[in-house]
């Protein structure tokens, strides 16, 4: 065995690599729950890509026959049925994942200096995610598929002078059709995967430079031993390798359940129009994205038309997505974590959760006077939240944070 490494180890990094990274990478003492979910996103990545290998054996991407080769891949390919249940519970697993990945951060200050470069790719890797979902849900040629695109791709006309060049550059058509369900196919299945799987790995880079943030936000990197090890750190393994495992059990729990007794989960995970195949002809009563997409999508709403454009909306959706990337400039507080943060932050970032999920729920109904006045009120919560950020960020008092981590 010694030997075989020694062979390894003369052409190619295998043990300084395992040990920079792996057994001799410290970590943390003190992560908790939320340190969970970064591997969890590995790990749905991996099952995304494995079973959308299988799935694309099988699926034909052609407006004539892919809504009938899913059906296909339900009845009659082996297992077919479980593999799509995997891939498209996967999907709203994934959003879900890194909700809370993203959560944490915001809880911990992850993203404030030195991080903030985690944090970009993070904000480059959850928009790739988005486009990736998106494009998805549009190849099984459903009523729902067909006329999300629709509705979203038709956002790009909405731009003064090149708008209708961009909407005909994307759809190869003056309609949503075959050309688009075809490069929708390229780009979901080799083109967006690739990025996502390059930019986690940058991700994965960042953090191994910097060293991770935890729920004290303390540097563990200040405080070190005689031989440069810090104090407060561990070997990520076989610690932490052990501990992510747990979070794997737990959440493979969570995730088979779903798949095997409610796969659609109410219409959430899969909408009940996407089971009846695409027609041009017959608009569905009311036309929503997935729940992961409703946030901004419920923005998008909000603003109305002017001018009979849509653009002062898309533009508007744009920004709401694009202000996160601003997160670590807009923080001016002297501490990370929550823990020793002041009640100001503590009482924007409770605000700013119910504000996000409040426009998620709007995103999925029906719009009604009411519900048009709510969506705008959330959305001007939702900008206030960072315009405001440099203020409260900077008032009330904070807790002093402790040199070293603490046990809780
Ligand atoms: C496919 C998507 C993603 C994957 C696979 C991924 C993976 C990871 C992993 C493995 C870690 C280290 C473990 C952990 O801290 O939980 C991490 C840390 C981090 N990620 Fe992600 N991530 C993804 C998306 C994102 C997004 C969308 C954001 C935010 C916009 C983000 C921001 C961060 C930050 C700030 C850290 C450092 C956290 C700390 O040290 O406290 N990541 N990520």
């Amino acid at each position: 065995m010694d030997n075989n490494k020694n062979w390894i180890d003369q052409r190619f990094p295998l043990t300084k690599v395992w040990n920079e990274h792996l057994a001799e990478y410290y970590t943390p003492r003190n992560f908790n729950f939320w340190y969970f979910f970064g591997s969890l996103a590995i790990l749905v990545l991996v099952i995304q890509i494995l079973t959308g290998v299988f799935l694309t054996m099988h699926f034909k991407p052609d407006a004539a026959l892919a809504f009938a080769s899913v059906e296909y891949i339900m009845r009659d390919v082996d297992w077919g049925w479980l593999i799509r249940y995997i891939h498209s519970t996967g999907a709203s697993a994934f959003f879900v994942v890194i909700y809370l990945h993203m959560y944490r951060g915001m809880l911990y200050g992850s993203y404030k200096a030195p991080r903030e470069l985690i944090w970009i790719l993070g904000m480059v890797l959850y928009i790739a995610l988005m486009a990736e979902a998106f494009m998805g849900y549009v190849l099984p040629w459903g009523q729902m598929s067909y006329w999300g695109a629709k509705v979203i791709i038709n956002l790009f006309g909405s731009f003064p002078i090149v708008g209708e060049l961009i909407l005909e550059f994307i759809l190869g058509d003056y309609a949503v059709g075959d050309p688009v369900l075809n490069r929708f196919f390229s780009l979901h299945v080799i083109a967006i995967p690739l990025i996502l799987v390059i930019l986690v790995f940058l991700h994965i880079v960042a953090l191994h430079t910097v060293g991770s943030n935890n729920p004290d936000g303390v540097e563990i990197k200040q405080n070190k031993d005689a031989n440069g090890i810090p104090k407060d750190g561990i070997p990520f393994h076989p610690y932490y390798s052990v501990k992510d495992i747990m979070g794997v059990v737990v959440f493979l729990m969570i995730f088979t359940s779903i798949v095997f007794f409610a796969p659609a989960l109410g219409g959430y995970f899969l909408e009940a129009p996407n089971f009846v195949e695409a027609n041009p002809l017959k608009t569905p009563d009311h036309i929503a994205p997935l729940w992961y997409l409703t946030p901004f999508y419920s923005v998008l709403r909000a603003i109305p038309p002017m001018f009979g454009s849509q653009l002062p909306g898309v533009l508007a959706m744009f920004a709401a997505l694009l202000i996160l990337i601003a997160l670590p400039w807009l923080d001016r507080s002297k501490v990370k974590s929550i823990r020793y943060r002041s009640w100001p932050y503590k009482a924007a970032l409770t605000i700013f959760v119910i504000t996000f999920i409040v426009l998620g729920w709007l995103g999925m109904q029906a719009v009604t006077p009411l519900y048009s006045l709510m969506a705008q009120i959330f959305t001007a919560l939702y900008f206030a939240f960072f315009i405001l950020m440099p203020w409260f960020t900077s008032i009330g008092k904070t807790k002093p944070v402790p040199e070293r981590t603490t046990e809780h």
